[in-house]
């Protein structure tokens, strides 16, 4: 489709969700498909937990927080068309997907300094429009006045099953029961936490993609975007 060719048809595309959704995958295919750029904003907050992990951070002490976050430079720079957190000048995709950061991510990720340090990075990816990103509050916070909200939900079975063949196709040895009770905690820390909640934006479009293969959750995007582009919502 045309809409990466011409700069005043090219949109913000928001898509929000629970962990495990697919919302990555689909934020992956869709950004391909229309040459747009994919930002992964949960690799920001699992970099940023992977720092206070390696450097021992008190995370109920705000000024200890403070403080490492001074010592953090992260940025996301695109490799092989993919965006990869830089975490003080060391690309660490790999690492941030470990269990421990998982464990520990959504905690981090409801400290307000933690949220405020990230938002103009979130926000400048904006700029210049075309651009998909996908996380928790970018609907809501981030990016408002995207043209295109998507709110990605699926049955805890199917976000269970492809969440394990994920972490098993990076060679990490965790059972099921792990995985279901990491989405299940996380779910519940970042809908109920103070700052920022997960939640769907009064304009989001709801897409359950348990029944859906990868190909047909982007079909579907696709025409989401067209309809957009084209004026029909
Ligand atoms: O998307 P992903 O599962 O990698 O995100 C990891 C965690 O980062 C989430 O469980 C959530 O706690 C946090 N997050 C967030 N806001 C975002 C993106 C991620 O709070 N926009």
């Amino acid at each position: 489709m045309d809409v990466s060719t011409e700069t005043d048809k090219s949109i913000i595309v928001a898509i929000d969700g629970f962990s495990g959704c697919g919302k990555s995958t689909l934020a992956k295919d869709l950004a391909v498909a229309l040459a747009y750029i994919h930002i992964d904003s949960g690799s920001l907050y699992r970099a940023i937990t992977l720092y206070f992990i390696r450097q021992s951070v008190d995370i109920s002490q705000k000024d200890s927080v403070a403080k490492a976050l001074s010592f953090i430079d992260l940025h996301l720079t695109l490799i092989d068309g993919i965006s990869a957190p830089i975490l003080n000048g060391v690309n660490v995709s790999n690492e941030i997907k470990s269990p421990a950061v998982a464990q520990l991510v959504s905690e981090v990720a409801a400290i307000e300094e933690v949220r405020n340090f990230l938002i103009d990075k979130q926000r400048n990816f904006g700029k210049n429009k075309a651009v998909i990103m996908d996380g928790r509050d970018i609907g809501t916070v981030i990016f408002p006045e995207a043209e295109l909200k998507l709110f990605i939900t699926a049955d805890m079975k199917v976000r269970v099953k492809r969440r394990l063949q994920e972490l098993q196709d990076k060679g990490i040895d965790i059972s099921s029961v792990e995985v279901g009770n990491n989405l299940e905690k996380r779910d519940r820390i970042d809908s109920t936490r103070k700052v920022s909640p997960l939640k769907k934006a009064d304009d989001a479009i709801v897409l359950d993609t348990s029944g859906l293969s990868r190909e047909q959750q982007l079909e579907k995007a696709i025409q989401y975007v067209e309809d957009v582009v084209n004026g029909k919502t």
